[in-house]
């Protein structure tokens, strides 16, 4: 990003279109220095007298012509009355659509009952979603995944050998069984919600070829997964005549030839997260889909992007990654002809049905809000800040400053749904830092606490008081936090979703805190100690037989 800017301003000594030339050649070929994440908070007036390029950020420019949240149920799916409340305030921040990825959250029935999970929506809350997206105007597209990230159906012993390979994440391109699964589904969730668009997934299939079926077939895993495309894809257009979708990770490297045959078929959905989105789609990826494809969807991310573990979205980050894409987009459709046909604006709650829950959706709110300003504006100013500030309905206190609060922990203060889960995380990541210090003070830096001390019962007491001084009162933090969690997050999320994030995030913490506190108690129960030396104590008894005692003096 910082170089791309160094760049640009190189350039303005340059002929517009000779710069551009130059600039899209060095950027497609080189690889980009790490740089930190920065928002950079673009003023019209500073803009104001540059180059042409540089007026592209300004308002009243087109923005991109959709912009889809995406709705990831494969984890923490929210409570209906919260999923309507989001689409209210995601249409009044500029959504144009929702992208809803059901997983195992939609009531399916007859021969794929089994695809539901035991706590799915029922169809009468399906519905109310529905009826929700469309009151506000939000158009709802369906997102079912058609040949990897299938981890839902393959783990279950009933659909194994659709599996390619052993694994339960992928299946088979060559069995007939697989598309017609696939079909199934999306005949019940178009039965519920009609649609003009399907996105049918098929991003990280990474085990093509491997079954005897494939391998009979004698293509390369490319040509397998691309010809299964074309088939799902022209049954689906000729079921529903849709306008069919697919990430595009896998068309990034296939030469030209290859995506013909895609071309009519399906509309790319390009994703990149990071703030400079050219170094994972260089821009001759982009130049080649505008000579292909009519029609191609950006993708930035506004959670579920910056490490499975995390639990509160980089809102500075993903508002960057936004307008690198409302950039980049500008710039491609202007010098190459792409046709953005909107944005897809990413929310992964996990990274695949096996996964720890990320970032949840409610204290997300902020980073859902702002990244869709920033998709719908085509721009990050103060007045996109100040129309944040707004629509998380935040007292005047609160200054929302990516900037410098990348993860906008000062929205906690504000009345959108979801801002007491951000103060509950606020108070449970500051724990998390408190246990994790000491837990380290205890294990690396303490010269009365080693593992011989806790093993030998040796050790001074006032140095284990000292040491420890902090347990009883984190103890007491977490106790807290047990009671607060049930309170607050069953607000917005099914009971099974809070045990799940209780027993991933709450019982570490116990776990750590109890065991540092029964080894205090042992060290402080005694009141003598023996002579040296100490008598041989096998820390484990998978340890190697213990060196011979020294001789007794
Ligand atoms: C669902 O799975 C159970 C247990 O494996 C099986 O007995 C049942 O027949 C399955 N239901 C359907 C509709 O296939
Ligand atoms: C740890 O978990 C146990 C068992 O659920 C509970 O009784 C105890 O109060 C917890 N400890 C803390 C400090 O929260
Ligand atoms: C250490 O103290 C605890 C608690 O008093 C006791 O149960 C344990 O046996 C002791 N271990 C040794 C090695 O003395
Ligand atoms: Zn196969």
């Amino acid at each position: 990003m910082l170089s791309f800017f160094r760049r640009r301003r190189l350039c303005l000594g340059m002929g517009v279109v000779m710069c551009m030339v130059v600039g899209m050649v060095v950027w497609g070929v080189r690889s980009f220095p790490r740089v930190t994440p920065a928002v950079f908070v673009v003023t019209p007036r500073r803009f104001q007298p540059r180059v042409q390029e540089e007026l592209t950020t300004q308002p009243g420019t087109e923005a991109p012509p959709e912009r889809l949240w995406h709705l990831d149920l494969k984890g923490g799916a929210p409570k209906v009355a919260i999923v309507e409340s989001l689409m209210a305030l995601a249409a009044r921040a500029g959504a144009t659509g929702v992208l809803v990825e059901w997983e195992d959250m939609f009531p399916y029935t007859g021969p794929l009952t089994n695809l539901s999970a035991h706590n799915a929506y029922s169809m009468v809350e399906v519905k109310r979603i529905v009826a929700a997206a469309e009151s506000v105007g939000l158009q709802l597209i369906h997102l079912m995944q058609s040949l990897g990230h299938l981890e839902y159906v393959l783990k279950l012993p009933q659909w194994t050998e659709l599996r390619e390979g052993e694994g339960p994440s992928e299946a088979c391109p060559s069995n007939p069984h697989t598309s017609l699964l696939i079909m199934q589904a999306l005949e019940q969730l178009l039965a519920v919600a009609p649609a003009t668009h399907v996105h049918i997934g098929a991003d990280e299939v990474y085990t093509l070829g491997k079954c005897q079926l494939c391998k009979a077939r004698e293509l390369p895993p490319l040509q397998l997964y691309v010809d299964y495309l074309v088939m799902v894809a022209k049954k689906v257009k000729e079921r529903w005549g849709v306008r069919v979708l697919v990430w595009d990770d896998m068309l990034r490297h296939a030469p030209i030839h290859t995506l013909r045959s895609l071309a009519p078929l399906v509309e790319p959905v390009v994703w990149a997260y990071g703030p400079d989105v050219t170094k994972l789609v260089p821009p001759y990826i982009l130049r080649s889909y505008a000579t292909i494809f009519p029609r191609v969807w950006l993708a930035p991310a506004f959670k579920g992007a910056n490490g499975p573990r995390a639990i509160m979205p980089d809102a500075g980050r993903h508002a960057a990654n936004t307008l690198a894409w409302v950039e980049v987009g500008q710039r491609l459709k202007q010098y190459s002809g792409l046709g953005v046909a909107g944005m897809v604006i990413t929310g992964w709650s996990r990274y695949d049905h096996f996964a720890v829950l990320c970032e949840l959706l409610p204290p997300s709110t902020p980073s859902l809000v702002l990244t869709l300003l920033v998709a719908s504006r085509g721009f990050l100013t103060p007045a996109v800040l100040r129309d944040t500030h707004a629509l998380l309905e935040c007292p005047p206190h609160v200054i929302v400053q990516p900037s410098r609060d990348p993860l906008l922990w000062s929205t906690r203060d504000c009345s959108f749904p979801g801002a007491n889960v951000a103060t509950f995380l606020h108070r449970y990541a500051r724990l998390r830092r408190d246990v994790r210090q000491l837990r380290r003070q205890v294990d690396e830096v303490s010269g009365w606490l080693t593992p011989y001390n806790v093993r030998h019962n040796f050790s001074s007491p006032s140095r284990v008081r000292e040491g420890t001084s902090e347990l009883e009162s984190l103890m007491a933090a977490l106790r807290d936090l047990e009671d607060e969690v049930e309170a607050v997050l069953t607000q917005y999320l099914n009971p099974s979703t809070v045990t799940e994030w209780r027993e991933q995030h709450l019982t570490p913490l116990n776990l750590t805190l109890t065991s540092l506190s029964h080894m205090t108690h042992g060290l402080l129960a005694r009141t003598t100690w023996p002579r040296r030396p100490l008598e041989w104590h096998p820390p484990f008894h998978t340890m190697p037989p213990p060196p011979p005692p020294p001789p007794p003096a």
